[in-house]
């Protein structure tokens, strides 16, 4: 493994491009081990360098002089997390030009330009990855790329777009749009002008995309119509609901035998389906072909962390394929203890059959209580001077919890075995 730092540059050090920067250094030894060498982030260019800014940028990392990364040996590969469609094109072909990969989060630029792009990347033999410029952390792009190579995909439907799924979801419960569209962009969701995500541009840009990398066919965002939250009235999200559908911001592209249809809408969607519980900035597409049937991919669609999780898994496809890196090579190199499902926290339901009499009840908690297994709830129900009683515990260590029952097992009001399940904790 060599020792010498592998360059990246960044464009933007925003809500993404620092927690980029963050994340790569949070996680330095896996990094390294991913990619045979160390890295390091040497510049990222922003607007102004000396504004305030929330990530904690080394001294001198930042520059407002794109030439300096663009110029740099030691950088190579860039990760683009500016936005917007110029000066980001002109840069990215000069980089490419440059001999440096680039990986982008940037769906308006690639659903625009994406043929011109591609085709100057391969023309300089460099990578141009964009895994982050759809659905944030879900990794939609990767699986239709490599997993579905083996499949005609004949639809990609679903929830795109992180910033509106998050605003329906609390205007359902009677939020109001412009306070929540300001909550979205606090938390870092909506991009620099939230138009792009109201109006359904944003959803718009990565249908564009995802049609293109499924149907093999250039898409681009002129292709697509589509229409956003921001003419949608909450009079009707209301009455959506009464009748049993929740409103979402679909996104689609279907082959039709004629070919390719794209769109984006507002669109009622039965609360029995699977994409009416997908809430908050959650995002969630569903991939329907012939060999694979139907396979839905959910998970956080924006956020600084979530998006910079994609960004530096592509960094890691371009540098991690390449030399000794770990991509190519055996990936086990930990070695973590197996941990007895006994000494794991989780809450269990215990079904009892016990005798209705003063004290049962307390002669079972205190028996909880001795081995710190704390009582969720409970719920009893009287039958011919018995009952069944039902305990569902808070999350506890499974050893002690199975401790607990085989000692109220004995009791003498206790008729048969306890009945006992896991239950799923919520997180
Ligand atoms: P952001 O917070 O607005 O950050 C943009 C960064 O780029 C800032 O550091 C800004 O500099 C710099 N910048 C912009 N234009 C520049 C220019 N012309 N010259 C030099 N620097 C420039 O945006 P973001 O939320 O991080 O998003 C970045 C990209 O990721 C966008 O393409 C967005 O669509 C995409 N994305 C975002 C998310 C998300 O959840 N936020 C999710 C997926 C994809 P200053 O700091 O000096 O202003
Ligand atoms: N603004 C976008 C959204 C960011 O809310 O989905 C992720 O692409």
């Amino acid at each position: 493994m060599s020792n010498a730092p592998i360059g990246i540059g960044l464009l933007g050090y925003g809500t993404v491009g620092s927690a980029v920067d963050r994340l790569l250094r949070a996680r330095r030894e896996d990094v390294t081990r991913v990619v045979g060498a160390p890295v390091a982030i040497r510049r990222a260019l922003v607007r102004d360098a000396s504004a305030p800014r929330a990530g904690a940028p080394a001294a001198g990392l930042l520059t407002e002089d794109f030439a300096v990364i663009r110029d740099d040996p030691g950088i190579a590969v860039v990760a683009e997390v500016m936005g917007g469609v110029e000066p980001t094109r002109t840069w990215m072909l000069e980089l490419f030009a440059a001999g440096k990969s680039v990986v982008t989060a940037n769906k308006q630029l690639l659903a625009r330009h994406g043929a011109e792009l591609f085709a100057a990347a391969e023309q300089h033999g460099v990578q141009l990855r964009f895994e982050a410029s759809v659905c944030a952390a879900i990794p939609v792009v990767k699986v239709l790329r490599e997993s579905m190579i083996a499949s005609e995909v004949t639809a990609v439907l679903g929830i795109v777009n992180g910033t509106t799924n998050f605003m329906l979801t609390a205007m359902a419960q009677g939020a109001d749009y412009a306070t929540v569209l300001a909550e979205a962009q606090r938390l870092g969701y909506a991009e620099a002008d939230p138009t792009e995500d109201v109006t359904g541009a944003d959803a718009a840009a990565k249908v564009a995309i995802l049609a293109s990398i499924a149907f093999h066919t250039r898409v681009t965002i002129d292709d697509v119509p589509h229409e956003g939250i921001d003419t949608l009235d909450s009079v009707d999200v209301a009455f959506a609901n009464d009748l049993g559908y929740s409103v979402k911001l679909i996104g689609q592209a279907r082959r039709v035998p004629a070919g390719v249809v794209v769109g984006v809408a507002p669109t009622l969607v039965p609360h029995t389906h699977p994409l009416s519980a997908v809430a908050g900035s959650f995002n969630a597409v569903m991939l329907r072909g012939d060999a694979i049937r139907e396979v839905t991919l959910v998970g956080p669609g924006a956020g600084g962390d979530e998006t910079a999780s994609a960004v530096i898994g592509d960094l890691m496809g371009v540098l991690g394929t390449s030399n000794s890196g770990f991509l190519r090579a055996d990936g086990f190199f930990r070695s973590l203890p197996i941990v007895p499902p006994a000494e794991v926290e989780s809450p269990l339901y215990l079904r009892l059959d016990v005798r209705d009499e003063p004290g049962v009840l307390a002669a079972i908690a205190t028996i909880l209580a001795e081995e710190a297994v704390s009582i969720d709830s409970v719920v009893q129900r009287a039958a011919e001077g018995r009952a069944l009683l039902v305990i569902v515990t808070h999350p506890a260590p499974e050893g002690a919890a199975r401790r607990a029952i085989a000692r109220i097992a004995e009791l003498a009001f206790c008729e048969g075995e306890p009945v006992v399940l896991r239950v799923l904790p919520t997180t």
